[in-house]
């Protein structure tokens, strides 16, 4: 069964061609970054441009890397939330143009739900139940995976998601979005108990995240030390805030898979990549006795394959969407 799978929530157009549900036979991503970048975030307009002038293009690169042609697509996945609502619509009313056209069966995907069937895709392996961590630009989520098509939500952030906050504190330490990476990096090399910074809703079995607390205090440490004329360690500032944040999400995450009896975790979404989340994560897990799972980098940040994957176990349970699936920038999972 061939899944064509499009992805146009935010900065990324992506198409993919997914064999029965988790072999990748193409994953084509157009990142929009460098356009970004010059304004220090997403500009949601020229998201929405960008997507309209690169998705008929990826698309057919997409089928071509995986050597079939449009006829010979099953059905076709589309992220329609949550996201930017201009950059949704494109994605959303080029699936259904296709749909329309060919006679081909639509489905609408949770772009969370994408995220982590990401694991699918690295983890032949893997099936529920499991604990899946969430963390994204837009997003910070705890969710028990059931089945493949039920879901429990746990918990979710209150403010920030993990990754937003990550671009913040980049941007204002002067590092281009998105910062993330950059704060991987430059932690590498710093002390992570140089500067204590807070942790939010500490509290056992408290399954909520907050983020915006930590955020402020890390830049009302910035802007402090440079108004005392002190300066600070940008490497050690960087270690220190990952800290917090890696501590927070692995001690929530663990708490919550005893809570729910998980025995396996899987994370997933863009902040997903960063490697002292992943190095804390495995090491928690080896001491309690939990299997960790976690896509390869190119699968967690946003792409078209993990859509795809999402949307075969759709199918397989005839959740098909009509003509009338529009774009949901809130959609819960
Ligand atoms: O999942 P994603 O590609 O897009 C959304 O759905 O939001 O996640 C993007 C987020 C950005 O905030 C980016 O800074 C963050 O993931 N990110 C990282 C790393 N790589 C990407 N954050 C921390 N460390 C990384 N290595
Ligand atoms: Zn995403």
């Amino acid at each position: 069964m061939y899944t064509l799978a499009l992805e146009t929530s935010c900065d990324e157009t992506s198409a993919a061609v997914i064999l029965d549900g988790r072999n990748i036979l193409s994953n084509v991503i157009s990142t929009q970054v460098p356009i970004h970048r010059k304004f220090g975030g997403v500009v949601p307009e020229i998201a929405s441009r960008q997507h309209i002038e690169y998705v008929m293009p990826i698309i057919d690169e997409a089928l071509s890397q995986a050597a079939i042609t449009l006829q010979e697509v099953d059905h076709i996945g589309v992220t329609y939330g949550p996201g930017l609502v201009g950059a949704l619509l494109v994605g959303v009313a080029a699936a259904k143009a296709i749909s329309f056209a060919l006679d081909k069966p639509l489905i609408g995907v949770n772009h969370m739900e994408g995220h982590i069937f990401a694991n699918f895709l690295s983890h032949p392996d893997l099936e529920p139940p499991f604990l899946s961590l969430v963390v994204s630009g837009g997003h910070t989520q705890l969710v028990c995976i059931e089945g493949y098509n039920s879901f429990k939500l746990l918990g979710q952030t209150r403010d920030d998601a993990a990754g937003e906050a990550f671009d913040k504190i980049a941007r204002v330490m002067g590092y281009p979005y998105p910062g993330g990476p950059q704060i991987d990096k430059l932690a590498k090399e710093g002390n992570s108990n140089a500067i204590i910074f807070p942790k939010a809703l500490h509290e056992r079995n408290n399954f909520e995240f907050s983020f915006s607390g930590l955020k402020s205090a890390v830049l009302n440490y910035l802007h402090t030390q440079e108004q005392r004329g002190l300066g600070y360690v940008a490497s050690d500032v960087a270690a220190s805030f990952q800290k917090t944040v890696v501590d927070t999400l692995v001690e929530k995450t663990i708490n919550a898979a005893a809570y729910c009896g998980m025995k396996k975790i899987a994370v997933a979404g863009g902040v997903a990549a960063n490697s002292g989340l992943a190095e804390a994560m495995e090491t928690a897990c080896r001491a309690h006795g939990y299997t960790l799972y976690r896509p390869e980098p190119v699968l967690c940040t946003d792409n078209g394959a993990m859509i795809g994957c999402r949307a075969y176990y759709m199918a397989m349970e005839g959740r098909f969407a009509d003509l009338t699936l529009n774009a949901n920038p809130a959609l819960a999972i």
